[in-house]
């Protein structure tokens, strides 16, 4: 059995461990009575009903558990979900000391985080993330929220949950493209902080079935174990993204632009791995880097098989971004490397965000 507590000096604990879905009884905060299980229809079925061991374990804990589900996918992110939601809780008679579980991928974790943010102003609530993406990502570090018409994740709050359980078993249930989508997020805080992450992803090289980490449970159990501490260690710098936590952002103002231009048809983590091999390549080019950074980034991203393609103009992704959060109007602030394994965040005025990535996708022409 693998069991691995991640450091925190936050006040709450991430657990991986195989079999804690049936275990998790044990973690759960007893002075709550009752807890409500969020989760998309898929999810759901899959790990959320009575007939499944977390709804069994804690019941028989002697918590009264309540579900809720809501249709699978990014068009529930809104806040309707979160008007239902906050309906259910006030008709099941939620208390402060009532607790919310986030069990699903990144869509359930920010709508029930800011669900639990905002009732009662305010009530705790657990992750239990079940897509490799969550586990690494949006699990943690508190940032919670919906899209509005106007983009995505527009409205929301900083909530800590009081603790993030992940069980690797509910990785057998991913597909490879869900692996990809959570592995970019790993490499990102490779190239952002830790490079020993990126050794350690590719160390066990390729067989017939693809990369090995992914055969390996273990091993990958210890990737996102190194890959949550560095993202904590940021986090718990800086919570609210006034500083380093921008850090974070490494890949995602190009990454969410590709999504945004592709009609989110481009998964997450595809679009993050192409924005940071686009933005390595134009941090060459403006001598931003101590030494070449975009081909190891490109081997990197190639050994996992990332298709790296940027079919957009430079012109229509600057005004795919513009909208970002990252912007502030006049500057728009990027993480960018400045070596393998350290990032740093340099402000750009916005209107010459263009340029900066035409000198990502410049190269690319080039090499036709
Ligand atoms: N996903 C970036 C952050 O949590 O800040």
């Amino acid at each position: 059995m693998l069991r691995i507590h991640v450091n925190t000096s936050s006040e709450y604990n991430v657990l991986l461990e195989r079999g804690l879905l049936s275990t998790i009884d044990r973690y759960i905060d007893h002075d709550a009575r009752k807890l409500c299980i969020v989760s998309d229809e898929t999810v759901a079925s899959l790990y959320g009903g009575k007939e499944h061991a977390l709804y069994q374990a804690l019941e028989k804990a002697g918590f009264q558990v309540f579900t809720y589900t809501f249709p699978a996918g990014e068009a529930s992110k809104n806040i309707q979900t979160v008007t239902d939601l906050l309906q259910f809780l006030t008709g099941m008679q939620f208390t402060r000391k009532d607790r919310l579980i986030a069990l699903g991928g990144g869509v359930t974790g920010d709508i029930t985080g800011f669900t639990a943010s905002i009732y009662m102003r305010g009530i705790g609530y657990y992750q239990i993330p079940t897509t490799l993406l969550a586990a690494v990502d949006s699990s943690i570090g508190g940032k919670t929220g919906v899209n509005l018409e106007a983009g995505k994740n527009l409205a929301g709050t900083f909530w800590q949950p009081k603790g993030v359980f992940f069980d690797p078993e509910v990785l057998q249930t991913l597909d490879q493209t869900q692996l990809l989508n959570g592995m970019a997020e790993i490499i990102k805080m490779g190239f952002i902080c830790d490079k020993s992450l990126l050794y350690d992803a590719v160390h066990g090289g390729r067989n017939q079935h693809g990369p090995v980490i992914f055969q390996d449970a273990d091993a990958l159990m210890r990737l996102v174990a190194k890959a949550i501490q560095d993202k904590l260690s940021i986090v718990e710098q800086d919570e609210r993204e006034s500083g380093a936590r921008a850090l974070l952002n490494y890949g995602h103002t190009l990454g969410h632009a590709i999504e945004k231009c592709s009609g989110y048809q481009v998964p997450h983590g595809f679009a993050v791995a192409t924005g940071m091999y686009y933005t390595a390549r134009a941090c060459d080019k403006v001598e931003w880097t101590n030494r070449p950074c975009a081909d190891i980034t490109e081997q990197t991203l190639r050994f996992f098989g990332y298709p790296l393609d940027c079919p957009y103009a430079a012109w229509q992704l600057a005004e795919a971004a513009t909208n970002d959060k990252k912007s502030d109007g006049v500057n728009i602030t990027l993480s960018v490397p400045e070596d393998l394994g350290k990032c740093v965040l340099r402000p750009l005025p916005a209107e010459q965000l263009v340029l900066f990535f035409e000198c990502g996708l410049e190269m690319n022409n080039d090499d036709h």
